[in-house]
């Protein structure tokens, strides 16, 4: 028998106290020999009523008083603020497994709470370090370029406009960092919304490379599209979001390339219900240990490269947040000295051919 209710309970004390009252019961009648068989079976019959229901309506009482607190208790810190709470059935079998499981799985669930706000509380830390650090080298640069200018700079013509310029270009760092995290902002609290249309995302492609070009001709790079270019690739998503991605990706794979000539390519397969674009390039790559952290704000694996090459570290963090917006996934694959390939997927537009 199991005793996981108040009802089980009782009735086994009850039979036990029943058994030994008719085992003194008979004893008596063996010394004595006054009582009949019908009044030993008909008294043992109420002493075991009598203690079935007083220890039952003992039991059921203290059940219902204490663990039905606990249980409420337990309850209303689960649910969300407002959604009644349900009450319990202490006539109910399995009554304490079933709070023993309620509490087991409420001592899990604070648990991975408190867990998610260790890890968030030192994310934040970790992220206001970062800022502060990043902000931290161009107002630097313009305190001394300013410093200068004031100690005499300013009067010699051969100085003068040269640490304005770079007055200037530390300005310009600041003002793209903070338009990042603002964007990061915006992306992560749901506050952008990515604007939903059909579109040519080969079009857009071939407006990127060409918005990227002079950068390309500069660093020696080639950035060319697979296949025929002269193809239509239909995709429904937000076309200025996806261009920051595509901007992003190939502007990383000219920044990262290990040599003059250097190539870029875009590449797009028909996956059914996506289309999965694909950007590589035969640069650097990624060391195996930093893919994981790659879409980090921040993240760098060369911070002297990248830093030299005007990046923020927040390119990746953006995309990862637009594609993220749109439903959709992004990876990575990459080996050092050979190339990387980032590749995410979009909706296909209806009627979409590849
Ligand atoms: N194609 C690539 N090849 C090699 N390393 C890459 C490539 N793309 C990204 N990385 C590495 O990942 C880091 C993060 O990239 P991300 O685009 O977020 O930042 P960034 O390019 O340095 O700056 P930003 O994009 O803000 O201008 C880079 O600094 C670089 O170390
Ligand atoms: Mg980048």
């Amino acid at each position: 028998m199991q005793f996981n209710s108040p009802k089980n309970l009782a009735l086994f004390n009850a039979a036990v106290i029943t058994a030994v009252v008719i085992v003194l019961l008979v004893v008596y009648n063996l010394i004595f020999a006054n009582i009949t068989p019908l009044a030993i079976v008909g008294l043992s019959l109420l002493i075991f009523l009598v203690a079935y229901f007083l220890i039952g309506t003992t039991l059921e009482n203290f059940f219902y008083k204490k663990i039905k607190l606990i249980y409420k208790t337990i309850h209303s810190l689960k649910r969300p603020k407002g959604h009644k709470t349900s009450t319990i059935d202490v006539n109910q079998d399995n009554v304490l497994d079933r709070v023993n499981t309620e509490v087991r799985e409420w001592a899990e669930s604070q648990r991975q709470k408190i867990q998610d706000l260790e890890q968030s509380a030192s994310y934040r830390r970790e992220f206001l370090g970062n800022v502060s650090h990043e902000l931290k080298t161009p107002i630097f640069n313009m305190q001394g370029y300013v410093l200068t200018l004031l100690d005499g700079g300013l009067e010699d013509p051969t100085i003068n406009r040269k640490y304005l310029l770079k007055t200037e270009q530390s300005i310009n760092r600041m003002i793209a960092i903070v338009n990042d995290l603002e964007a990061i902002t915006k992306l992560e609290s749901g506050e952008l919304q990515p604007k939903m249309e059909s579109f040519d995302i080969l079009n857009l492609t071939r407006e990127v490379i060409e918005f990227l070009e002079v950068k390309a001709r500069q660093c020696k790079n080639i950035i060319s599209i697979k296949g025929h270019p002269d193809r239509t690739i239909m995709v429904y998503a937000d076309r200025e979001k996806i261009r920051q991605v595509l901007t992003n990706l190939i502007d990383n794979g000219i920044k990262y390339s290990k040599r003059e000539n250097g190539r870029t390519t875009v590449n797009f397969f028909d996956m059914e219900e996506n289309i999965l674009v694909e950007v590589s390039d035969d640069g650097i790559g990624i060391p195996e240990e930093a893919i994981p952290r790659l879409f980090e704000r921040f993240y760098r694996t060369d911070k002297a490269r990248s830093r030299e090459q005007g990046g923020t570290g927040l390119g990746l963090a953006i995309v990862k947040h637009i594609i993220h917006s749109h439903d959709q996934t992004i990876n990575v694959r990459s080996k050092q000295g050979i190339g990387t390939t980032f590749g995410f997927t979009l909706e296909k537009a209806k009627a979409a051919k590849i």
